[in-house]
């Protein structure tokens, strides 16, 4: 990892690359529980493409450069990327709640950090996006134990 890059700009990285890695999940997901975890991870990635965008508009409202390269964000990244195969549901939905959990430990710190220096846009928007995750790593864990009545209809 570059050690110049600001932690908004591995944020931003992170929702970059793992836009891309969740297609990889949506379209490569195979087991009885295709059709939730197909449609699950469309909301996913429509989520972060969006949140992709407000970060990067965010850092230009404030002054700051957001990275523009997939070889930068590549570069930048804490997410993992994988290889195209078949995913079982279940190894997505492992998958997603390590990633789910990462972007949530970095998302936190900068919103510590934004709050310090009495930056609210920046701490109100990470603070928006900290309640999201909260809500998709419990329906992620709760999926994983099994329960079949989970149904993605309520994010
Ligand atoms: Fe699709």
């Amino acid at each position: 990892m570059a050690a110049k890059v600001d932690k908004l700009n591995i944020f931003l990285s992170n929702l970059a690359v793992i836009n891309v890695k969740i297609h990889n999940l949506h379209w490569n997901v195979v087991g009885p529980n295709f059709f939730v975890v197909h449609k699950m991870t469309e909301k996913l990635y429509q989520m972060f493409q969006l949140q992709y965008d407000q970060v990067a508009e965010m850092m230009k409202m404030q002054n700051q450069m957001p990275l523009v390269t997939m070889a930068e964000y590549l570069d930048n990244t804490t997410i993992e990327e994988i290889e195209g195969r078949d995913y079982t549901d279940l190894e997505v939905l492992e998958l997603l709640e390590t990633d789910c959990q990462n972007i949530m430990a970095l998302a936190k710190d900068i919103r510590d950090e934004a709050d310090k220096k009495d930056n609210f846009l920046l701490a109100n928007l990470l603070e928006e996006y900290l309640a999201i995750y909260a809500k998709k790593s419990w329906m992620l864990r709760a999926m994983l134990e099994g329960d079949p009545t989970m149904d993605d209809d309520d994010n």
